[in-house]
């Protein structure tokens, strides 16, 4: 198969984002985190375990006629620092989006802590601190490995 073959496996998209080199394995991550399934109607391409030159293998995720805003490319980078994420316009690349990682990330993952006040009868919204390698509950210090991350996820 010819890297033009291979690039077909995901068609180009007219308007919208595409969410690149992302680790395998995260593509449904990514999704579940921007918490689009679908039912919004917009069209979503999803690669993965596709040949990559960067890495042994990636995951792509395409979501037509939605830009991403910075603040939710700042809470990808929770899950995915190393994505690239590509504004397309007219079938165009418009813009390439660098991944910040934000300070703190609220109301994004669900302290693993069952004694935490975030998991209380009537909850307060969750706020954990990013950190070099995780990240850390504002309200009980619980710590979330970056591996940890995906299964904590607080999403519906
Ligand atoms: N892309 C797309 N639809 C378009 C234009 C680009 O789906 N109309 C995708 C490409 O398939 C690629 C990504 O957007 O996965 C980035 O496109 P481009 O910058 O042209 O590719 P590269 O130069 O390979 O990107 P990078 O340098 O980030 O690897
Ligand atoms: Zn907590």
């Amino acid at each position: 198969m010819s890297d033009t073959d291979r690039e077909l496996r995901v068609s180009k998209i007219r308007n919208g984002t595409v969410i690149d080199h992302l680790a395998a394995g995260q593509a449904l991550n990514v999704l579940a985190l921007l918490g689009i399934d679908g039912s919004g109607g917009e069209g979503v391409s999803i690669g993965m375990n596709v040949p990559s030159d960067k890495l042994a293998k990636k995951d792509i995720v395409k979501v037509e006629d939605r830009e991403l805003s910075q603040s939710e490319v700042d809470v990808l980078s929770v899950i995915a620092p190393e994505a690239t994420i590509n504004i397309i316009r007219e079938y165009d690349v418009v813009d390439k989006k660098r991944i910040d990682r934000p300070d703190a990330v609220a109301g994004v993952l669900s302290c693993p802590n069952r004694n935490c006040i975030t998991n209380a009868e009537e909850p307060v919204a969750t706020r954990f601190a990013v950190l070099s390698d995780g990240l850390r509950c504002d309200y009980c210090g619980e710590i979330v490995r970056e591996d940890e991350v995906a299964e904590h996820l607080d999403v519906t």
